[in-house]
């Protein structure tokens, strides 16, 4: 996936040697660490993340397993904060950049080379951050702040098949099925690239339990079965709430249709250039609820919602 080149420390291998590791099926390895797998390069962005990010009061991090939505969640989300600077999407910044590129990765792009990065592009507050890493591991650096995360769940099944055409693409390999069959395989095991994913899942849900104004849990699925209600619950918690006039303008509806999959995907900034050597236009593919029941089997799906109802049990959590 968004594998960078950096370099991993002499303690880091030493720390790896000592770790459990696995081999995915392009022959990269994955090691465990705190519970989730890493490939090598992003387990020192992590390291580096955990040694050296101090978080900002009104910092803003948004949180994602992979494919569930994250383009989506930054896009609306830099809509959402641009408002008060650029009334008009004239001079958007959506429009020079693709939304990874405004709301960077803190363990594959901030943090990727150093524990002490260069943060002078985060000057105007708040800062905005994303991650794929589960709350966990941030938990010591953000225990204390009162920073906020967004997490965007999606339903398992559509994160694997989205898994499986992006990790094709960026692969430049056929979505073919014995491809879709190790996807399926990682996923169930748990030895995936931040996985597992009812880890990462859980690990976001229970701090929202507990505290529900540090974290905002959305659900793809909900974002798109009721946009404008859900876009309303992000203004909110983001502390921006839509005031009446602009409601009255059509602004919701505005932001909304400005950060659609067809409008997103359709942008000159999102067509060329790469992100993470991952070309850009591969962020953007269907954007449907359900679009598993094309591609997996009857069985492939009972296994998953057997493994979903045990690891998901008493949590209160619906997948
Ligand atoms: P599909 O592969 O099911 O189409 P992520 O952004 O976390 O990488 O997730 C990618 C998924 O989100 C892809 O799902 C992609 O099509 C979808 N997506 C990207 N931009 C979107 C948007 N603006 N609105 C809705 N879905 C979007």
């Amino acid at each position: 996936s968004n594998v960078g080149d950096n370099k991993i420390s002499e303690e880091t291998s030493i720390l790896i040697s000592t770790l459990p590791s696995h081999t995915d099926f392009r022959a990269n390895k994955l090691c465990n660490y705190q519970g989730s797998w890493y490939y090598y390069n992003t387990l020192q962005g992590v390291l580096n993340f955990q040694a050296g990010f101090k978080p900002q009061d009104t910092d803003i991090i948004l949180a994602s397993y992979p494919k569930s939505g994250t383009t989506w969640l930054k896009a609306l989300t830099v809509a959402l904060m641009e408002r008060s600077k650029s009334p008009s999407f004239d001079h958007h910044p959506l429009l020079s950049d693709n939304p990874h590129g405004i709301v960077p990765f803190l363990e594959i792009d901030v943090y990727h080379e150093s524990s002490s990065p260069n943060l002078a592009k985060f000057s105007s507050l708040p800062r905005l951050f994303s991650t794929h890493m589960p709350m966990h591991a941030m938990h010591e650096n953000l225990k204390d702040s009162p920073c906020k995360i967004v997490y965007v769940c999606r339903n398992v099944k559509d994160t694997l098949i989205s898994w499986w055409f992006f990790g094709s693409a960026i692969h430049k390999m056929e979505p073919n099925r014995s491809l879709l069959e190790s996807t399926f395989k990682a996923f169930c095991n748990g030895t995936i690239y931040y996985g597992p994913i009812w880890e990462h899942v859980l690990s976001y849900w229970r701090r929202c339990l507990e505290d529900p104004k540090k974290v905002l849990f959305m659900r793809y699925e909900e974002m798109k079965e009721e946009p404008r209600g859900q876009i309303k619950r992000l203004a909110e918690f983001l502390g921006c709430p839509f005031t009446k006039e602009e409601e009255d303008n059509g602004l919701v509806d505005e932001i909304l249709d400005f950060c659609s999959l067809r409008n997103l995907s359709g942008l000159e900034v999102n067509q060329t250039k790469k992100f993470n050597k991952v070309d850009r236009k591969n962020f953007f593919r269907k954007g449907e609820v359900g679009d598993w029941k094309n591609y997996l089997t009857p069985e492939m799906e009972n296994r998953l919602d057997m493994i979903i109802q045990e690891k998901l049990q008493g949590s209160g959590l619906k997948f």
